[in-house]
Protein backbone atom coordinates (compact mmCIF):
# COMPACT_ATOMS: atom_id res chain seq x y z
CA UNK A 1 0.00 0.00 0.00
CA UNK A 2 1.11 3.46 -0.64
CA UNK A 3 2.13 5.95 2.60
CA UNK A 4 0.28 9.30 1.69
CA UNK A 5 2.12 12.89 1.63
CA UNK A 6 1.27 16.05 2.75
CA UNK A 7 0.45 15.25 6.36
CA UNK A 8 -0.66 18.65 7.21
CA UNK A 9 0.33 21.34 10.11
CA UNK A 10 3.37 20.77 10.06
CA UNK A 11 4.79 22.76 6.94
CA UNK A 12 7.14 25.84 8.04
CA UNK A 13 7.56 24.54 11.29
CA UNK A 14 11.92 24.00 12.19
CA UNK A 15 12.05 20.45 12.55
CA UNK A 16 8.64 19.33 12.62
CA UNK A 17 9.44 15.67 13.34
CA UNK A 18 6.29 13.87 11.77
CA UNK A 19 6.13 10.09 12.99
CA UNK A 20 5.43 8.31 10.21
CA UNK A 21 4.59 4.74 11.26
CA UNK A 22 1.72 6.03 13.65
CA UNK A 23 -0.45 6.74 10.20
CA UNK A 24 0.34 4.06 8.51
CA UNK A 25 -2.27 1.11 8.60
CA UNK A 26 -0.47 -1.94 6.99
CA UNK A 27 -0.44 -5.07 9.26
CA UNK A 28 2.38 -5.57 11.68
CA UNK A 29 4.33 -8.77 11.49
CA UNK A 30 3.66 -11.44 13.80
CA UNK A 31 4.79 -11.55 17.38
CA UNK A 32 7.38 -13.86 16.61
CA UNK A 33 9.74 -12.01 14.98
CA UNK A 34 10.30 -10.36 18.60
CA UNK A 35 12.04 -13.48 19.08
CA UNK A 36 14.31 -13.35 16.10
CA UNK A 37 15.03 -10.04 16.68
CA UNK A 38 16.62 -11.12 19.92
CA UNK A 39 18.86 -13.71 18.28
CA UNK A 40 20.37 -11.41 15.97
CA UNK A 41 24.16 -11.12 16.12
CA UNK A 42 26.38 -8.05 16.44
CA UNK A 43 26.61 -6.68 13.12
CA UNK A 44 30.26 -6.89 11.10
CA UNK A 45 31.19 -5.54 8.17
CA UNK A 46 31.80 -8.50 5.90
CA UNK A 47 28.42 -10.33 7.19
CA UNK A 48 26.99 -7.12 6.13
CA UNK A 49 28.43 -6.59 2.61
CA UNK A 50 27.25 -10.22 1.74
CA UNK A 51 24.06 -8.77 1.46
CA UNK A 52 24.52 -6.54 -1.16
CA UNK A 53 24.02 -7.89 -4.72
CA UNK A 54 23.99 -6.05 -7.96
CA UNK A 55 20.31 -7.89 -8.61
CA UNK A 56 19.15 -6.19 -5.31
CA UNK A 57 20.61 -2.85 -7.08
CA UNK A 58 19.22 -3.24 -10.65
CA UNK A 59 15.57 -3.99 -9.22
CA UNK A 60 15.59 -1.00 -7.58
CA UNK A 61 16.65 1.04 -9.87
CA UNK A 62 14.11 -0.47 -12.56
CA UNK A 63 10.94 0.47 -9.73
CA UNK A 64 12.75 3.89 -9.19
CA UNK A 65 12.61 4.78 -12.90
CA UNK A 66 9.25 3.61 -13.18
CA UNK A 67 8.44 6.29 -10.85
CA UNK A 68 10.23 9.14 -12.63
CA UNK A 69 7.85 8.52 -15.20
CA UNK A 70 5.17 9.41 -13.43
CA UNK A 71 6.08 13.12 -13.82
CA UNK A 72 5.41 12.60 -17.88
CA UNK A 73 2.86 14.12 -18.33
CA UNK A 74 3.90 17.41 -16.76
CA UNK A 75 7.09 17.13 -17.56
CA UNK A 76 6.93 15.30 -20.84
CA UNK A 77 9.90 13.40 -19.60
CA UNK A 78 10.52 11.50 -16.76
CA UNK A 79 12.03 13.25 -13.56
CA UNK A 80 12.11 13.37 -10.04
CA UNK A 81 12.65 17.05 -9.39
CA UNK A 82 11.05 18.21 -6.21
CA UNK A 83 7.74 19.38 -6.18
CA UNK A 84 6.89 16.27 -9.29
CA UNK A 85 4.93 13.32 -9.29
CA UNK A 86 8.45 11.75 -9.96
CA UNK A 87 9.86 12.75 -6.28
CA UNK A 88 6.62 12.37 -4.04
CA UNK A 89 6.70 9.00 -5.67
CA UNK A 90 10.41 8.42 -4.84
CA UNK A 91 9.33 9.59 -1.12
CA UNK A 92 6.83 7.05 -1.02
CA UNK A 93 8.84 4.38 -2.58
CA UNK A 94 11.08 5.08 0.33
CA UNK A 95 8.73 5.10 3.12
CA UNK A 96 7.04 1.76 2.00
CA UNK A 97 10.44 -0.07 1.58
CA UNK A 98 11.12 1.28 5.37
CA UNK A 99 8.00 -0.10 6.08
CA UNK A 100 8.81 -3.69 4.59
CA UNK A 101 12.03 -3.78 6.32
CA UNK A 102 10.06 -4.34 9.63
CA UNK A 103 8.29 -1.64 12.01
CA UNK A 104 10.44 -3.48 14.84
CA UNK A 105 13.68 -2.06 13.28
CA UNK A 106 13.42 1.89 12.80
CA UNK A 107 12.25 4.83 13.78
CA UNK A 108 10.92 6.53 10.17
CA UNK A 109 9.99 10.37 10.23
CA UNK A 110 9.37 13.07 7.72
CA UNK A 111 10.78 16.28 8.22
CA UNK A 112 8.83 18.98 6.26
CA UNK A 113 10.55 22.14 5.01
CA UNK A 114 9.43 24.84 2.16
CA UNK A 115 11.95 25.20 -0.73
CA UNK A 116 12.54 27.77 -3.07
CA UNK A 117 13.06 26.04 -6.19
CA UNK A 118 14.07 28.11 -9.74
CA UNK A 119 13.57 27.41 -13.24
CA UNK A 120 15.34 29.52 -15.92
CA UNK A 121 13.66 28.91 -19.34
CA UNK A 122 15.65 31.45 -21.46
CA UNK A 123 17.79 34.71 -21.28
CA UNK A 124 19.79 36.91 -23.09
CA UNK A 125 21.77 39.95 -22.79
CA UNK A 126 22.75 43.04 -25.50
CA UNK A 127 25.11 45.86 -24.89
CA UNK A 128 25.93 48.77 -26.93
CA UNK A 129 23.60 46.86 -29.84
CA UNK A 130 25.58 43.35 -30.10
CA UNK A 131 23.89 40.25 -29.23
CA UNK A 132 25.78 38.62 -26.39
CA UNK A 133 25.63 35.09 -27.04
CA UNK A 134 27.65 33.44 -24.79
CA UNK A 135 25.89 35.45 -21.52
CA UNK A 136 23.22 33.53 -19.06
CA UNK A 137 21.34 34.37 -16.80
CA UNK A 138 22.30 32.75 -13.26
CA UNK A 139 20.06 30.31 -11.63
CA UNK A 140 17.32 31.63 -9.63
CA UNK A 141 17.58 34.62 -11.29
CA UNK A 142 14.40 36.42 -11.27
CA UNK A 143 12.51 37.36 -14.71
CA UNK A 144 12.49 40.80 -16.24
CA UNK A 145 9.25 42.31 -15.55
CA UNK A 146 6.34 40.67 -17.44
CA UNK A 147 9.97 38.35 -18.65
CA UNK A 148 9.99 41.11 -21.66
CA UNK A 149 13.41 43.00 -22.04
CA UNK A 150 14.59 45.81 -20.44
CA UNK A 151 17.20 48.28 -21.63
CA UNK A 152 19.27 50.51 -19.38
CA UNK A 153 22.20 52.32 -19.44
CA UNK A 154 25.49 50.83 -18.37
CA UNK A 155 27.23 51.41 -15.00
CA UNK A 156 29.89 49.64 -12.99
CA UNK A 157 30.46 48.57 -9.40
CA UNK A 158 33.33 50.13 -7.53
CA UNK A 159 35.50 47.19 -6.45
CA UNK A 160 33.77 43.58 -6.42
CA UNK A 161 30.52 44.87 -5.60
CA UNK A 162 29.86 43.32 -1.58
CA UNK A 163 29.41 46.74 0.03
CA UNK A 164 26.64 48.98 -0.23
CA UNK A 165 29.05 51.85 -1.03
CA UNK A 166 30.58 49.98 -3.93
CA UNK A 167 27.27 51.39 -5.81
CA UNK A 168 27.17 54.68 -6.67
CA UNK A 169 24.47 57.19 -7.86
CA UNK A 170 24.97 56.35 -11.35
CA UNK A 171 24.03 52.75 -10.52
CA UNK A 172 20.29 54.00 -9.66
CA UNK A 173 18.41 52.69 -12.85
CA UNK A 174 21.17 51.23 -14.72
CA UNK A 175 22.11 47.73 -15.66
CA UNK A 176 25.45 47.38 -13.23
CA UNK A 177 28.58 45.26 -14.19
CA UNK A 178 30.01 43.71 -11.55
CA UNK A 179 33.04 41.44 -11.14
CA UNK A 180 33.03 37.88 -9.45
CA UNK A 181 34.48 37.56 -5.75
CA UNK A 182 34.57 37.98 -2.22
CA UNK A 183 30.53 37.47 -1.46
CA UNK A 184 28.40 35.53 -2.62
CA UNK A 185 27.07 36.42 -6.32
CA UNK A 186 23.47 36.64 -4.62
CA UNK A 187 24.58 39.31 -2.01
CA UNK A 188 25.73 41.18 -4.93
CA UNK A 189 22.30 41.15 -6.79
CA UNK A 190 20.47 42.38 -3.53
CA UNK A 191 23.11 44.87 -3.20
CA UNK A 192 22.94 45.83 -7.01
CA UNK A 193 18.74 46.11 -6.37
CA UNK A 194 18.72 48.30 -3.13
CA UNK A 195 21.17 50.42 -5.23
CA UNK A 196 17.96 50.89 -7.86
CA UNK A 197 19.50 49.27 -10.57
CA UNK A 198 17.22 47.14 -12.99
CA UNK A 199 19.22 44.14 -13.38
CA UNK A 200 22.84 43.30 -13.44
CA UNK A 201 25.66 41.27 -14.77
CA UNK A 202 28.63 39.72 -12.95
CA UNK A 203 31.28 39.00 -14.97
CA UNK A 204 34.17 36.56 -14.00
CA UNK A 205 37.37 37.11 -12.02
CA UNK A 206 39.37 33.67 -13.71
CA UNK A 207 39.74 33.04 -17.54
CA UNK A 208 37.91 30.09 -18.88
CA UNK A 209 34.85 28.75 -19.21
CA UNK A 210 31.45 30.30 -17.82
CA UNK A 211 30.93 28.18 -14.46
CA UNK A 212 27.50 27.31 -13.75
CA UNK A 213 26.71 29.73 -10.72
CA UNK A 214 23.39 30.73 -8.52
CA UNK A 215 21.77 33.58 -6.55
CA UNK A 216 20.66 31.31 -3.84
CA UNK A 217 18.31 31.81 -1.87
CA UNK A 218 16.46 34.94 -2.84
CA UNK A 219 17.17 37.73 0.02
CA UNK A 220 14.47 39.64 -1.37
CA UNK A 221 16.03 43.18 -3.51
CA UNK A 222 17.72 40.45 -6.18
CA UNK A 223 17.45 42.42 -9.54
CA UNK A 224 17.78 39.76 -12.94
CA UNK A 225 21.56 39.14 -12.90
CA UNK A 226 23.32 37.62 -16.27
CA UNK A 227 26.17 36.09 -15.97
CA UNK A 228 29.58 36.79 -17.82
CA UNK A 229 33.13 36.04 -19.08
CA UNK A 230 36.07 38.24 -17.88
CA UNK A 231 37.09 39.02 -21.17
CA UNK A 232 34.15 40.59 -22.54
CA UNK A 233 33.12 41.72 -18.58
CA UNK A 234 36.84 43.86 -18.68
CA UNK A 235 36.10 44.86 -22.20
CA UNK A 236 33.04 46.74 -21.41
CA UNK A 237 34.02 48.00 -18.16
CA UNK A 238 36.50 49.26 -20.05
CA UNK A 239 34.30 50.79 -22.54
CA UNK A 240 32.11 52.20 -19.68
CA UNK A 241 35.34 53.99 -18.00
CA UNK A 242 36.65 55.67 -21.33
CA UNK A 243 33.69 56.70 -23.58
CA UNK A 244 32.22 60.01 -23.53
CA UNK A 245 28.60 58.79 -23.67
CA UNK A 246 26.83 56.42 -22.04
CA UNK A 247 26.37 52.36 -23.52
CA UNK A 248 22.79 50.70 -23.45
CA UNK A 249 22.29 47.41 -22.62
CA UNK A 250 19.47 45.24 -22.74
CA UNK A 251 18.22 42.49 -20.85
CA UNK A 252 15.82 39.39 -20.94
CA UNK A 253 15.04 37.08 -18.68
CA UNK A 254 12.21 34.12 -18.68
CA UNK A 255 12.59 32.35 -15.04
CA UNK A 256 10.41 31.12 -12.41
CA UNK A 257 10.92 30.95 -8.98
CA UNK A 258 8.42 28.43 -6.90
CA UNK A 259 8.01 27.42 -3.35
CA UNK A 260 7.41 23.70 -3.24
CA UNK A 261 6.64 21.96 0.16
CA UNK A 262 8.93 18.75 0.29
CA UNK A 263 9.99 16.53 2.94
CA UNK A 264 13.15 14.74 3.96
CA UNK A 265 13.00 11.11 5.51
CA UNK A 266 14.66 10.17 8.38
CA UNK A 267 15.03 6.43 9.61
CA UNK A 268 16.89 5.06 12.79
CA UNK A 269 17.67 2.05 14.29
CA UNK A 270 15.79 1.39 17.29
CA UNK A 271 18.60 -0.13 18.57
CA UNK A 272 21.95 0.72 19.44
CA UNK A 273 23.27 3.94 21.71
CA UNK A 274 21.11 6.64 20.99
CA UNK A 275 24.11 9.04 22.14
CA UNK A 276 26.54 8.48 19.58
CA UNK A 277 24.50 8.18 16.56
CA UNK A 278 26.12 7.28 12.88
CA UNK A 279 24.63 8.66 10.47
CA UNK A 280 24.59 8.98 6.34
CA UNK A 281 22.71 10.47 4.20
CA UNK A 282 21.79 10.41 0.19
CA UNK A 283 19.54 12.99 -1.50
CA UNK A 284 15.89 11.87 -2.80
CA UNK A 285 15.89 14.54 -5.60
CA UNK A 286 16.92 14.30 -9.21
CA UNK A 287 17.48 17.89 -10.92
CA UNK A 288 14.03 19.04 -13.19
CA UNK A 289 15.88 17.20 -16.77
CA UNK A 290 15.76 13.64 -16.14
CA UNK A 291 15.37 10.94 -13.80
CA UNK A 292 18.48 10.97 -11.85
CA UNK A 293 19.37 7.31 -11.56
CA UNK A 294 22.97 7.79 -11.17
CA UNK A 295 22.53 11.52 -9.89
CA UNK A 296 21.25 10.45 -6.78
CA UNK A 297 18.87 7.39 -7.33
CA UNK A 298 22.61 5.39 -6.92
CA UNK A 299 23.07 6.93 -3.14
CA UNK A 300 19.11 6.80 -2.21
CA UNK A 301 19.42 2.71 -3.43
CA UNK A 302 22.19 2.35 -1.59
CA UNK A 303 21.07 3.13 1.37
CA UNK A 304 17.74 1.10 1.19
CA UNK A 305 19.99 -1.60 0.15
CA UNK A 306 22.18 -0.82 3.53
CA UNK A 307 19.30 -0.31 5.66
CA UNK A 308 17.12 -3.60 4.63
CA UNK A 309 20.60 -5.87 5.36
CA UNK A 310 20.99 -4.16 8.57
CA UNK A 311 17.83 -5.16 10.30
CA UNK A 312 19.66 -9.06 9.96
CA UNK A 313 21.72 -7.28 12.98
CA UNK A 314 22.57 -5.91 16.32
CA UNK A 315 23.86 -2.61 16.15
CA UNK A 316 25.89 -1.26 19.52
CA UNK A 317 25.80 2.50 18.38
CA UNK A 318 22.28 3.56 16.44
CA UNK A 319 22.33 4.04 13.05
CA UNK A 320 20.26 6.86 10.77
CA UNK A 321 19.70 6.86 7.14
CA UNK A 322 18.51 10.22 5.36
CA UNK A 323 17.40 10.74 2.30
CA UNK A 324 17.15 14.14 1.57
CA UNK A 325 15.03 16.40 -0.49
CA UNK A 326 16.05 19.71 -2.47
CA UNK A 327 19.65 18.72 -2.62
CA UNK A 328 19.85 20.35 -6.27
CA UNK A 329 18.31 23.27 -5.18
CA UNK A 330 21.38 24.10 -3.13
CA UNK A 331 21.56 21.32 -0.10
CA UNK A 332 18.02 22.72 1.11
CA UNK A 333 17.32 19.56 2.83
CA UNK A 334 20.18 18.97 4.47
CA UNK A 335 21.22 22.26 5.71
CA UNK A 336 17.68 22.76 6.82
CA UNK A 337 17.87 19.23 8.97
CA UNK A 338 21.63 20.61 10.04
CA UNK A 339 21.22 24.07 11.26
CA UNK A 340 18.62 23.54 13.15
CA UNK A 341 19.96 20.74 14.94
CA UNK A 342 19.14 21.60 19.02
CA UNK A 343 22.80 21.57 20.10
CA UNK A 344 22.28 18.20 22.40
CA UNK A 345 21.10 16.34 19.46
CA UNK A 346 24.29 17.76 16.94
CA UNK A 347 26.62 16.21 19.58
CA UNK A 348 24.93 12.95 19.15
CA UNK A 349 26.24 12.64 15.89
CA UNK A 350 29.33 10.97 15.97
CA UNK A 351 29.63 11.51 12.06
CA UNK A 352 28.21 12.25 8.67
CA UNK A 353 28.69 10.08 5.46
CA UNK A 354 27.42 11.41 2.26
CA UNK A 355 26.43 8.82 -0.58
CA UNK A 356 26.18 10.85 -3.46
CA UNK A 357 26.48 9.54 -7.39
CA UNK A 358 28.01 5.90 -6.42
CA UNK A 359 27.54 4.28 -9.93
CA UNK A 360 28.64 7.20 -12.78
CA UNK A 361 29.36 5.15 -16.27
CA UNK A 362 32.80 6.60 -16.50
CA UNK A 363 33.63 6.23 -13.24
CA UNK A 364 36.85 6.92 -10.70
CA UNK A 365 36.74 6.52 -7.17
CA UNK A 366 36.71 9.63 -5.49
CA UNK A 367 37.16 9.85 -1.92
CA UNK A 368 36.36 13.77 -0.55
CA UNK A 369 40.04 15.38 0.79
CA UNK A 370 38.55 15.65 4.23
CA UNK A 371 41.46 16.23 7.21
CA UNK A 372 41.10 17.33 10.71
CA UNK A 373 42.84 20.45 10.87
CA UNK A 374 40.30 22.16 8.55
CA UNK A 375 37.37 20.28 9.16
CA UNK A 376 35.63 18.73 12.19
CA UNK A 377 37.99 16.33 13.97
CA UNK A 378 36.94 12.93 12.65
CA UNK A 379 36.49 14.03 9.12
CA UNK A 380 39.97 12.87 8.70
CA UNK A 381 40.00 9.69 10.07
CA UNK A 382 36.99 8.64 7.96
CA UNK A 383 38.82 9.45 4.89
CA UNK A 384 41.23 6.95 5.80
CA UNK A 385 38.62 4.61 6.43
CA UNK A 386 37.73 4.38 2.71
CA UNK A 387 41.36 4.45 1.77
CA UNK A 388 41.62 1.78 3.72
CA UNK A 389 38.56 -0.20 2.22
CA UNK A 390 39.81 0.80 -1.53
CA UNK A 391 43.10 -0.41 -0.80
CA UNK A 392 41.76 -3.61 1.03
CA UNK A 393 40.40 -4.32 -2.14
CA UNK A 394 43.04 -3.91 -4.76
CA UNK A 395 41.15 -0.76 -5.99
CA UNK A 396 42.67 2.71 -6.97
CA UNK A 397 41.90 5.99 -5.70
CA UNK A 398 42.05 10.00 -6.03
CA UNK A 399 41.00 13.10 -3.66
CA UNK A 400 37.99 15.12 -4.71
CA UNK A 401 37.97 18.53 -3.39
CA UNK A 402 35.33 18.89 -0.42
CA UNK A 403 34.40 22.39 -1.76
CA UNK A 404 30.36 22.21 -0.54
CA UNK A 405 28.99 20.67 -3.47
CA UNK A 406 27.19 18.11 -1.94
CA UNK A 407 24.78 17.61 1.42
CA UNK A 408 27.88 17.08 3.62
CA UNK A 409 28.33 21.06 3.90
CA UNK A 410 25.51 21.91 6.51
CA UNK A 411 27.24 18.97 8.93
CA UNK A 412 30.82 20.40 8.26
CA UNK A 413 29.31 24.40 9.04
CA UNK A 414 27.06 22.39 12.29
CA UNK A 415 30.55 20.93 13.51
CA UNK A 416 30.26 17.38 12.58
CA UNK A 417 32.79 15.18 11.35
CA UNK A 418 32.07 14.26 7.60
CA UNK A 419 32.96 12.43 4.40
CA UNK A 420 32.03 10.58 1.79
CA UNK A 421 32.78 8.83 -1.50
CA UNK A 422 31.76 9.92 -5.36
CA UNK A 423 32.24 8.69 -9.12
CA UNK A 424 32.26 11.63 -10.51
CA UNK A 425 29.78 14.16 -12.30
CA UNK A 426 30.77 16.54 -15.25
CA UNK A 427 34.31 16.65 -14.91
CA UNK A 428 36.66 15.16 -17.70
CA UNK A 429 38.47 11.81 -17.08
CA UNK A 430 42.24 12.25 -17.88
CA UNK A 431 44.92 9.58 -19.10
CA UNK A 432 46.22 9.24 -15.74
CA UNK A 433 42.48 7.81 -14.57
CA UNK A 434 41.98 5.59 -16.96
CA UNK A 435 45.65 4.20 -15.89
CA UNK A 436 43.56 4.06 -12.53
CA UNK A 437 40.34 2.89 -13.25
CA UNK A 438 39.74 1.98 -17.15
CA UNK A 439 37.41 3.82 -18.82
CA UNK A 440 37.86 6.06 -21.39
CA UNK A 441 39.84 9.58 -21.41
CA UNK A 442 38.43 12.97 -22.29
CA UNK A 443 34.79 12.52 -21.75
CA UNK A 444 33.25 13.05 -18.45
CA UNK A 445 33.00 10.92 -15.65
CA UNK A 446 28.99 11.19 -16.05
CA UNK A 447 28.16 11.55 -19.61
CA UNK A 448 24.90 12.34 -18.63
CA UNK A 449 24.95 13.98 -15.35
CA UNK A 450 21.95 16.58 -15.11
CA UNK A 451 20.29 15.40 -18.44
CA UNK A 452 17.89 13.29 -19.62
CA UNK A 453 20.32 10.16 -20.51
CA UNK A 454 20.83 9.79 -16.37
CA UNK A 455 18.77 6.33 -16.75
CA UNK A 456 18.64 2.74 -16.32
CA UNK A 457 21.66 3.12 -18.91
CA UNK A 458 23.93 5.64 -17.33
CA UNK A 459 24.97 3.29 -13.98
CA UNK A 460 28.09 1.02 -13.86
CA UNK A 461 27.41 -1.94 -11.59
CA UNK A 462 30.51 -2.58 -10.81
CA UNK A 463 31.56 0.64 -9.21
CA UNK A 464 27.99 0.54 -7.31
CA UNK A 465 27.89 -2.47 -6.30
CA UNK A 466 31.90 -1.84 -4.87
CA UNK A 467 30.57 1.39 -3.69
CA UNK A 468 27.62 0.24 -1.60
CA UNK A 469 29.46 -2.61 0.13
CA UNK A 470 31.64 0.58 0.97
CA UNK A 471 28.77 2.24 2.45
CA UNK A 472 27.59 -1.41 4.03
CA UNK A 473 31.69 -1.52 5.57
CA UNK A 474 31.10 2.41 7.02
CA UNK A 475 28.06 1.50 8.51
CA UNK A 476 28.94 -1.87 10.05
CA UNK A 477 32.38 -0.55 11.55
CA UNK A 478 30.93 2.31 13.17
CA UNK A 479 27.48 0.45 14.39
CA UNK A 480 29.58 -2.10 16.02
CA UNK A 481 32.38 0.50 17.84
CA UNK A 482 33.78 4.16 17.18
CA UNK A 483 37.08 2.30 18.40
CA UNK A 484 39.92 5.57 18.24
CA UNK A 485 37.19 7.61 16.38
CA UNK A 486 37.59 11.35 18.04
CA UNK A 487 34.92 11.65 20.18
CA UNK A 488 32.92 15.21 19.34
CA UNK A 489 34.34 18.22 20.70
CA UNK A 490 31.97 20.74 22.68
CA UNK A 491 31.58 24.29 20.97
CA UNK A 492 33.58 26.98 21.77
CA UNK A 493 32.32 30.73 21.47
CA UNK A 494 28.90 29.79 22.21
CA UNK A 495 28.01 28.96 18.81
CA UNK A 496 25.70 26.36 18.59
CA UNK A 497 27.31 23.12 16.88
CA UNK A 498 30.46 24.98 15.62
CA UNK A 499 33.45 23.41 16.60
CA UNK A 500 36.27 26.33 16.30
CA UNK A 501 36.41 29.66 14.69
CA UNK A 502 38.56 27.90 11.91
CA UNK A 503 36.09 25.31 11.13
CA UNK A 504 33.22 27.45 10.50
CA UNK A 505 35.30 30.19 8.40
CA UNK A 506 36.53 27.10 5.90
CA UNK A 507 33.38 26.17 5.79
CA UNK A 508 31.59 29.63 4.98
CA UNK A 509 34.67 29.69 2.35
CA UNK A 510 32.24 27.12 0.30
CA UNK A 511 32.52 27.75 -3.32
CA UNK A 512 29.74 25.71 -4.01
CA UNK A 513 26.30 25.18 -2.52
CA UNK A 514 25.28 21.96 -4.08
CA UNK A 515 25.58 21.66 -8.17
CA UNK A 516 26.23 25.96 -8.68
CA UNK A 517 28.92 27.83 -7.77
CA UNK A 518 28.21 30.36 -4.98
CA UNK A 519 30.85 32.71 -4.99
C1 LIG B 1 3.96 16.63 -3.99
O1 LIG B 1 3.81 16.75 -2.58
C2 LIG B 1 3.72 18.10 -2.12
C3 LIG B 1 3.73 18.05 -0.59
O2 LIG B 1 2.73 17.24 -0.10
C4 LIG B 1 2.46 18.73 -2.67
O3 LIG B 1 2.37 20.07 -2.26
C5 LIG B 1 2.53 18.65 -4.20
O4 LIG B 1 1.34 19.16 -4.75
C6 LIG B 1 2.75 17.24 -4.67
N1 LIG B 1 2.97 17.25 -6.12
C7 LIG B 1 2.17 16.65 -6.97
C8 LIG B 1 2.50 16.78 -8.42
O5 LIG B 1 1.19 16.02 -6.63
C1 LIG C 1 21.12 36.36 -29.28
O1 LIG C 1 21.70 35.18 -29.84
C2 LIG C 1 21.18 33.98 -29.33
C3 LIG C 1 21.98 32.82 -29.88
O2 LIG C 1 22.54 33.12 -31.11
C4 LIG C 1 19.70 33.89 -29.66
O3 LIG C 1 19.14 32.71 -29.13
C5 LIG C 1 18.98 35.10 -29.05
O4 LIG C 1 17.62 35.09 -29.39
C6 LIG C 1 19.62 36.38 -29.53
N1 LIG C 1 19.01 37.48 -28.79
C7 LIG C 1 18.62 38.61 -29.38
C8 LIG C 1 18.03 39.63 -28.49
O5 LIG C 1 18.74 38.78 -30.57
C1 LIG D 1 16.53 56.22 -7.65
O1 LIG D 1 16.05 57.39 -8.24
C2 LIG D 1 14.66 57.63 -7.99
C3 LIG D 1 14.24 58.90 -8.73
O2 LIG D 1 14.75 58.96 -9.99
C4 LIG D 1 14.43 57.80 -6.52
O3 LIG D 1 13.03 57.94 -6.25
C5 LIG D 1 14.94 56.60 -5.78
O4 LIG D 1 14.83 56.78 -4.38
C6 LIG D 1 16.38 56.30 -6.15
N1 LIG D 1 16.77 55.06 -5.54
C7 LIG D 1 17.88 54.92 -4.84
C8 LIG D 1 18.13 53.58 -4.24
O5 LIG D 1 18.67 55.83 -4.67
C1 LIG E 1 19.62 54.12 -24.45
O1 LIG E 1 18.31 53.77 -24.01
C2 LIG E 1 17.52 54.90 -23.74
C3 LIG E 1 16.24 54.43 -23.06
O2 LIG E 1 15.71 53.31 -23.72
C4 LIG E 1 17.28 55.65 -25.02
O3 LIG E 1 16.49 56.81 -24.77
C5 LIG E 1 18.63 56.07 -25.60
O4 LIG E 1 18.44 56.65 -26.86
C6 LIG E 1 19.54 54.87 -25.75
N1 LIG E 1 20.86 55.33 -26.13
C7 LIG E 1 21.58 54.71 -27.07
C8 LIG E 1 22.95 55.29 -27.31
O5 LIG E 1 21.15 53.76 -27.73
C1 LIG F 1 34.20 4.12 -23.92
O1 LIG F 1 34.15 4.29 -25.30
C2 LIG F 1 33.69 3.14 -26.00
C3 LIG F 1 33.87 3.39 -27.49
O2 LIG F 1 33.25 4.62 -27.84
C4 LIG F 1 32.26 2.86 -25.63
O3 LIG F 1 31.78 1.71 -26.27
C5 LIG F 1 32.19 2.67 -24.13
O4 LIG F 1 30.84 2.54 -23.73
C6 LIG F 1 32.81 3.85 -23.37
N1 LIG F 1 32.87 3.53 -21.97
C7 LIG F 1 32.58 4.43 -21.04
C8 LIG F 1 32.69 3.94 -19.64
O5 LIG F 1 32.23 5.57 -21.29
C1 LIG G 1 45.68 0.86 -10.28
O1 LIG G 1 46.52 1.74 -10.98
C2 LIG G 1 47.67 1.14 -11.55
C3 LIG G 1 48.44 2.25 -12.25
O2 LIG G 1 48.92 3.17 -11.34
C4 LIG G 1 47.29 0.07 -12.51
O3 LIG G 1 48.45 -0.59 -13.00
C5 LIG G 1 46.39 -0.94 -11.85
O4 LIG G 1 45.94 -1.87 -12.80
C6 LIG G 1 45.20 -0.22 -11.24
N1 LIG G 1 44.34 -1.16 -10.52
C7 LIG G 1 43.12 -1.45 -10.89
C8 LIG G 1 42.40 -2.44 -10.05
O5 LIG G 1 42.58 -0.93 -11.85
ZN1 LIG H 1 23.64 14.69 -6.52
Amino acid sequence: MKTTLGLGGSLGVLLAMVEVTSALTLPVKGDFNQFVLDAKQVVDTDSLQQYITEKGLSKRAAELYEIAKESEAEYHHPTRVIGSKGHNGTIDYILNSLEEFGRDYYDVSLQAFSAISGSLFSSSLTIDGKNISEASALYMSPPTPDKKPVTAHLAISSNDGCKPSDFGPEVNGSIVLIQRGNCPFGDKSELAGLAGAVAAIIYNNVDGDNIPGTLGTPLGHEVPTMGLSKKLGDHFVEKVKHSSQSLNATIVVDSQIDIVDTFNVIAESKRGDKGNVVMLGAHSDSVAAGPGINDDGSGTISLLEVAQALTNFEVNNAVRFAWWSAEEEGLLGSDHYASNLPESENQKIRLFMDYDMMASPNYAYQIYNANNEDHPSGSGDLKQMYVDFYKSHGLNYTFEPFDGRSDYAGFLVAGIPSGGVATGAEGIKTTEEVALFGGNASIAYDPCYHQLCDDLSNVDYDAWVINTKLIAHSVASYAKSFGSFPVRVKPEYGQVGVASSSVSQSAMQFQYRGPYAIF
